[in-house]
């Protein structure tokens, strides 16, 4: 649709385009004051309609130009009816989109007005997500880039999407989501903005439908969350991907194997029920999540007479790296806390609500037989821990993998995996992203201190910091400074809080790492704020880096809002 007003102060174009099945309108004027006749057109140029307005310029004679567009999709329609968003209207996206600027022009809106109200509403959402660093202005600009990077891609209205691995800052991995929205990214949320997570976390509720569908297809009751997720929760991972300057196909063996995304996802509901309190979330969608994929894993656990235990076999852990392992330590720790996590769930659904207990028992089969089923896997389910030396192998046989010395290749400016090649870096120790460190990191109140130390004296020498995943040196972080080591972790927070101002990694292009940014939220509040959650709510324990004289930050813990201010040695 391409309509150009009579009035001569206006040009009116509408447009209307498919995309992600949803319709996208907009309407748009440009306003030029202060200068002689203006000559307008509207060109209905395909793909880019544009809008001009030509002028003669006198020297030192100023004009402004204001250009102001409205957009709609027909996504916001919908919430509007619903009532969730902005007013209703008659009308198509491109009408609502018209009808808002005509509106708007009526009032006598000017852009000044925009850019203040623009900026009342940004103080309010920074008023709870602002960190303040004094001492480091590196530090202190590039947590608040990466902060805004976040906030600008949340769905602040909507529960059907979610926040893509990229943002929508950039075309790789095609706008789809993983864990490092539920584990990286959430943290920060459910913290400062518990309505957003609760949206995210019913992005994953209402995809629950396609979650079942992958768990069937693959021949198990239940939900099995999809490695990557787009709008219905069927996996979308691409099974072949080109390679780079060669005539082949690579296949990609995440959708199938990548497997503990089932358990990050209750994790993350968990953690929003834990720290909000939000009883009414976790009865009517929290805990059908937890719940179903629960079912999942108890049939997904197998029995092992020769061992005398239950296994996971053939999957892919954090450490991407390595595939086709055996009882990954990471996923077989993280589903045994999800069984347990589960029981849990129901004893309080029993309780607090019954008649929905009652249904999801009855709908998602969860009979005694199959409860007492869980009971013996989380009894059973090998997790590697030798009480020995604490250190944890993170799957079968990797300890017997071919060492090195990752100190030989400090000039390296390539991954790891392309120096070895995709099948010789599996032969050897070398890994992608902290895996073993990581369930330390989600459950680190089910291991010591002292597991931690041995289990990082281990791995992170092992682990590819500059060139591996862009998910590990935020997580690094956290650890080093509950190892009481902030100088360590400083090295690693700034690798994370520079990879996109820096463009560190060199594929910025390609869209923001946003795990990244949410892991380093989570490095500046439990690492250097040292914060942790006890029975009287937040409480710090700071272990700030060197130079930093004073941090600031807000958190929000069921209901009230507790203010940081921490300095050195406090
Ligand atoms: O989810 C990550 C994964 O852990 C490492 N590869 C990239 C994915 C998307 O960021």
């Amino acid at each position: 649709v391409f309509d150009q007003g009579a009035d001569p102060q206006r040009v009116w174009l509408g447009a209307r385009t498919q995309h992600s099945g949803l319709e996208v309108g907009l309407a748009a004027t440009l306003r030029v004051d202060g200068a002689p006749p203006v000559r307008r057109r509207g060109l209905n140029c395909d793909g880019v309609p544009t809008l001009v307005a030509e002028w003669h310029a006198e020297r030192g004679a100023p004009v402004t130009v204001a250009k102001l567009v409205s957009v709609y999709t027909s996504r916001d329609l919908e919430l509007a009816e619903k009532g969730k968003r902005g007013e209703g209207r008659d009308g198509g996206v491109v009408d609502v989109a018209r009808q808002k600027l005509e509106g708007l022009l009526q009032r006598g809106t000017r852009y000044d007005d925009l850019l203040a109200a623009h900026k009342a509403a940004w103080e309010r959402v920074w008023a709870l997500s602002d960190v303040q660093i004094e001492g480091d202005d590196v530090a202190q600009r590039a947590v608040r880039f990466n902060l805004f990077q976040l906030l600008i891609a949340a769905p602040w209205w909507d529960d059907r999407v979610s926040i893509p691995a990229k943002t929508l800052s950039g075309f790789g991995y095609r706008g789809h989501v993983f864990w490092d929205t539920d584990v990286f990214i959430l943290p920060m949320f459910t913290w400062t903005h518990p309505d957003v997570a609760r949206h995210m976390l019913r992005y994953r509720y209402h995809t629950l439908p396609g979650a079942r569908r992958k768990a069937a297809a693959e021949g198990y009751p239940g939900a099995l969350f999809p490695w990557e997720s787009a709008l219905t929760g069927d996996e979308v991972t691409p099974r072949w991907v080109p390679v780079p300057d060669r005539e082949e196909l690579l296949r990609i063996w995440t959708g199938d194997l990548e497997l503990h995304i089932n358990a990050d996802v209750a994790y993350a509901v968990w953690q929003y029920w834990r720290v909000t309190g939000d009883d009414e979330f976790m009865a009517r969608y929290g805990a059908e999540i937890v719940l179903d994929t629960a079912v999942f894993w108890g049939a997904r656990a197998e029995w092992h007479p020769e061992t005398g235990r239950y296994e996971i076999r053939d999957v892919i852990g954090p450490d991407e790296y390595h595939e086709h392992v055996d009882n990954n330590a990471f996923t077989n720790g993280m589903v045994r806390w999800h069984l347990q996590t589960a029981l849990r769930v129901l004893d309080w659904l029993g309780t607090r609500h019954p008649q929905r207990a009652a249904q999801l028992r009855q709908r998602l089969g969860l009979d005694s037989e199959r409860l007492a089923h869980w009971q013996d896997v989380i009894a059973k389910l090998y997790v590697p821990y030798d009480p020995q030396t604490k250190l944890i192998e993170q799957f079968d046989g990797y300890f017997r993998l071919r060492d090195v010395d990752l100190t030989a290749y400090a000039s390296r400016e390539r991954s790891m995996q392309a120096i070895l090649g995709i099948e010789g870096v599996q032969e050897t120790q070398v890994i992608k992203q902290p895996d073993v460190l990581m369930l330390l990191h989600l459950l680190d109140d089910a291991y010591d201190v002292e597991t931690l130390r041995a289990n990082w004296a281990y791995y992170a020498p092992r682990t590819d910091h500059t060139h591996g995943s862009s998910l590990g040196p935020a997580i690094h972080a956290v650890l080093a400074c509950r190892l009481g080591d902030p100088e360590t972790a400083y090295e690693h927070f700034m690798r994370a809080a520079l990879v996109d101002l820096e463009d560190t990694r060199g594929n910025t292009a390609d869209g923001v790492h946003a795990a990244s940014a949410g892991g380093l939220w989570q490095a500046v509040v439990f690492g250097f704020g040292g914060v942790r959650l006890t029975e009287r709510g937040p409480v710090a324990e700071p272990r700030l880096p060197p130079g930093w004289q004073r941090l600031r930050f807000r958190l929000r813990y069921r209901g009230r809002v507790y203010d940081f201010d921490l300095r050195p040695g406090e």
